[in-house]
């Protein structure tokens, strides 16, 4: 990584390990070819790796206004991509191609506080309006992941893939893990313009359902734990999708598991649906 010695991740070793796990998450976005140009965003709360001398920092931009009032979010600090900043370049120069920021005390405005005025990600609305619901209802959830799949945006230009629990239902049925590891499936928001608040909250409603949802014909939005988490739930759902066109390719319709195979390893797993 890129440090100099202004850098806030000095002498803060969990801070730079959570940020080098981004970098590493947005290396694997562009070798997927998910990531085209400045295509997909990350932001992450990490709040609890903040000290009394990272509350001390002034702000090194204006106020900005995030567009939302989000009174869960009052003093809470994230790791956001650059809006115009490349996957690619973020995995090598994290601080570089992202900044912290910090929610100020009217809950509807940011700053940045570090390493360097890199304005946060269009998408911004729609990740600290989720971030916000995460402490609302004490989930552990702490990242939030956009990015543009090939093969789940292409599925995503087919009306009857884009009914209730249609998509799901075909890549669980693909290879056993993704329901293992994609438990509660994809949800399905139709098509909104990218940065809008509108498209920021019928995410929101969609991931009362499940942890990923998927963006029609733009890409898809992740949530989870961490980082890495949030990038394997989205790295199985594309895994089906390519099953799934390969056998297209190879000129037939995929059988996938049966319905009792399905629901066999439901139980086992003891997966929630
Ligand atoms: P940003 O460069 O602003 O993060 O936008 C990328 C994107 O994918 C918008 O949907
Ligand atoms: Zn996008």
């Amino acid at each position: 990584m890129n440090m100099d010695s202004k850098s806030i991740l000095n002498g803060r070793p969990a801070l730079s390990l959570k940020i080098e796990q981004i970098a590493e998450a947005a290396g694997y976005l562009w070798q997927k070819g998910w990531a085209e140009r400045n295509g997909g965003n990350i932001t992450v709360n990490i709040t609890e790796y903040v000290d009394d001398a990272i509350r001390q920092l002034p702000a090194i931009c204006e106020e900005n206004p995030i567009g939302l009032t989000l009174p869960h979010l009052k003093g809470q600090y994230f790791y956001c991509k650059g809006t115009g900043k490349r996957m690619r370049d973020l995995a090598r120069y994290p601080m570089d191609n992202g900044s912290i920021i910090r929610i100020l005390d009217d809950c509807a405005h940011y700053v940045i506080v570090a390493d360097q005025q890199v304005m946060p990600t269009s998408e911004l609305p729609s990740h600290l309006l989720v971030h916000n619901w995460f402490l609302e209802i004490g989930s552990p959830y702490r990242a939030t992941l956009h990015t543009h799949p090939i093969e789940l945006v292409a599925m995503s230009h087919n009306k009857d893939f884009l009914k209730k629990d249609v998509l799901s239902q075909l890549l669980w049925s693909m290879i056993p893990e993704t329901k293992a590891f994609c438990p509660k499936g994809l949800g399905i928001v139709n098509y909104q313009l990218p940065g809008s608040t509108i498209l920021a909250q019928s995410t929101l409603k969609e991931l009362q359902e499940y942890d990923v949802v998927m963006w029609e014909k733009h890409g898809v939005f992740a949530v989870d734990e961490d980082i890495m988490k949030a990038f394997d739930q989205v790295d199985v759902l594309c895994k089906s999708a390519q099953i799934y066109i390969s056998a297209k390719n190879m000129g037939f319709e995929p059988d996938g598991m049966s319905q009792e195979q399905m629901k066999e390893m439901t139980i086992a797993f003891h997966l929630p649906k």
